[in-house]
């Protein structure tokens, strides 16, 4: 029997099993084909989805209105200020609500609880579009890229540096230990995932062939890798006040070019976005008159320079996001 996902909801990618990630990946390839061959493909006119938004976000709310639109669906924007969500309707309330009116829920907030209990009670497909603990659509469109540079990623090697136990590193050592691709978190002690989670990925290693390794050492992250992927030292929603400790913990580990030489030639460099890998944002011009970093994460010439894949990982969110909307509500 073929994979069929219909009406699951899309929160972790931890009870996706690795036919159903390849089945999604694959979706999503030919969407992009589709797209590219200005191939119309409104196969899901007639249905409505509804995007909540409790923190800000530029590629995920994009990618999901502009697939919604390509699906042929309808789609409603809702952002904190301008809902009654957690104000005057409980949670439950607006789920059960939502699930009244629309055929899908996409959620970008703080707890995971949150967009669970979306799931729970709206009865329709709910999909997370980041929460503190994970941020699964990202990951469909990282591994995209990654196949599209090297083809089979099994037995390859990714290591994500900086804030290991981020959303973003949470959810790539999910997918690497599902897919068999290995996954190596590169941080200081302080940020390392938590055991609970490395746990359930090493169980799921067993399976794929995966290796999953810790480390605050850079030359054994970056040795013999073929992805170096990093994100933004402080997430949203932590407090700014923890910049400095932060930026103390992290600086070993940005992505410049001495980092990369360590890594194999071929090598290619990721990254989720939004970067600060120069002074051209607010963020970053402060933080430069704080501190002097001119970046942060990773350095300009790493971003602007041949290895960088980031902005084919960026439009992969889109092909990837309509692969998730339709293969759950067709
Ligand atoms: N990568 C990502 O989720 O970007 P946005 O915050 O812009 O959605
Ligand atoms: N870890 C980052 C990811 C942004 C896409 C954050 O949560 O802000």
């Amino acid at each position: 029997m073929g994979v069929d996902v219909r009406g699951r909801s899309f929160l972790t990618l931890l009870d996706y099993s690795p036919e159903e990630i390849r089945y999604l990946l694959d979706l999503a390839k030919e969407f992009k084909r589709m797209k590219h061959a200005g191939t119309l493909h409104e196969y899901l006119r007639g249905k409505q989805v509804v995007l909540l938004f409790e923190k800000t976000s530029t590629r995920t709310r994009c990618a999901f209105e502009v697939a919604a639109r390509d699906l042929g669906m309808g789609v409603t924007f809702l952002d904190p200020g301008s809902s009654q969500m957690g104000k005057k309707d409980s949670l439950a309330d607006t789920a059960k609500v939502l699930g009244r009116m629309f055929d899908g829920i996409e959620y970008r907030g703080f707890a995971q609880k949150t967009v669970e209990d979306l799931a729970k009670y709206s009865g329709v497909p709910v999909w997370n579009g980041l929460t503190d603990d994970f941020h699964p659509t990202q990951m469909l469109a990282d591994i995209m890229t990654c196949e599209e540079e090297f083809g089979d990623m099994r037995g390859r090697k990714l290591t994500f540096f900086g804030d290991a136990r981020n959303n973003v590193a949470n959810s790539l050592m999910v997918v690497c230990s599902k897919l068999g691709i290995n996954f190596c978190a590169c941080g200081p002690k302080e940020l390392m995932p938590a055991d609970e989670l490395v746990e359930k990925c090493r169980e799921a290693a067993k399976a794929s062939g995966a290796e999953i390794i810790l480390t605050d050492d850079i030359r054994k992250g970056a040795q013999d890798a073929d992805v170096l992927y990093t994100d933004i030292w402080l997430s949203m929603g932590e407090p700014a006040e923890l910049w400095e400790s932060r930026i103390k913990l992290l600086r070993p580990y940005q992505v410049n070019a001495e980092l990369m030489k360590m890594a194999k030639l071929s090598a290619i460099f990721l990254h989720c976005l939004p970067s600060f890998h120069d002074r051209e944002t607010t963020i970053g011009e402060e933080i430069y008159q704080k501190f002097g970093l001119e970046a942060m994460e990773v350095t300009n010439d790493v971003f602007l320079g041949p290895q960088a894949r980031q902005f084919d990982e960026a439009e992969n969110r889109m092909h990837t996001i309509k692969a998730v909307m339709y293969a759950t509500l067709k």
